[in-house]
């Protein structure tokens, strides 16, 4: 297995435009152990301060490998890579681990923090998150029905917010 070669910073001095990095570069979620583990795409989230902690929160599809990995698990991490991995980034948020090996068909070389977490060696920030919150989004609770109507049908699952903790941040 590949060494772990990040450098640990605050998640304060993170310098990217929180908007851009998530909606328009996109991030993979990944969750689980060294010997089950699954990745996807996501560009649905955000970061910030809550409960006097520094947070991530994000959302996932039931329908989606990559859930049962992160009810599983206590934690799971995000990960950011540069613009020449948005082909790789792009089969992981359109294959399912499910169906094939999507890390090793992606080109990316899994690796482990010091506590385990799963990353990427080409990425060039990974953040380790462990839970704090989990619930599926309400039909009820939609003050504007508009991203409700748009966004979920008959056939697909309520996303599930997770929050999470932000405890260890590291760049390259
Ligand atoms: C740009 C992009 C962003 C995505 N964001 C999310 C997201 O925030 N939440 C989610 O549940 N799925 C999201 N997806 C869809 C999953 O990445 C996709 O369904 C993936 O194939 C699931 O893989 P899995 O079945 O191995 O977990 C996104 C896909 C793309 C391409």
């Amino acid at each position: 297995m590949k060494d772990w070669k990040f450098t640990q910073t605050d998640p304060a001095e993170i310098e990217d435009n929180l908007i851009r990095l998530i909606a328009s570069d996109w991030m993979l979620l990944t969750a689980g152990t060294p010997d089950n583990f699954n990745t996807m795409t996501a560009n649905w989230g955000g970061m910030g301060y809550l409960w006097n902690r520094n947070v991530v929160f994000v959302f996932v599809r039931p329908e989606r490998y990559t859930y049962g990995f992160m009810e599983n698990t206590p934690g799971f991490t995000l990960t950011f890579f540069d613009d020449r991995y948005r082909d790789a980034l792009d089969l992981c948020g359109t294959k399912s681990g499910r169906d094939c090996d999507k890390v090793s068909e992606a080109g990316l070389t899994p690796l482990f923090s010091p506590d385990g977490y799963p990353a990427f060696a080409e990425a060039r920030l990974v953040l380790e998150c462990k839970k704090l919150y989990a619930d599926p989004l309400r039909e009820g609770g939609f003050i504007d029905t508009v991203p409700q109507r748009t966004h979920y049908g008959n056939n697909t699952g309520m996303h599930k917010l997770y929050i999470a903790e932000i405890t260890a941040a590291w760049v390259k």
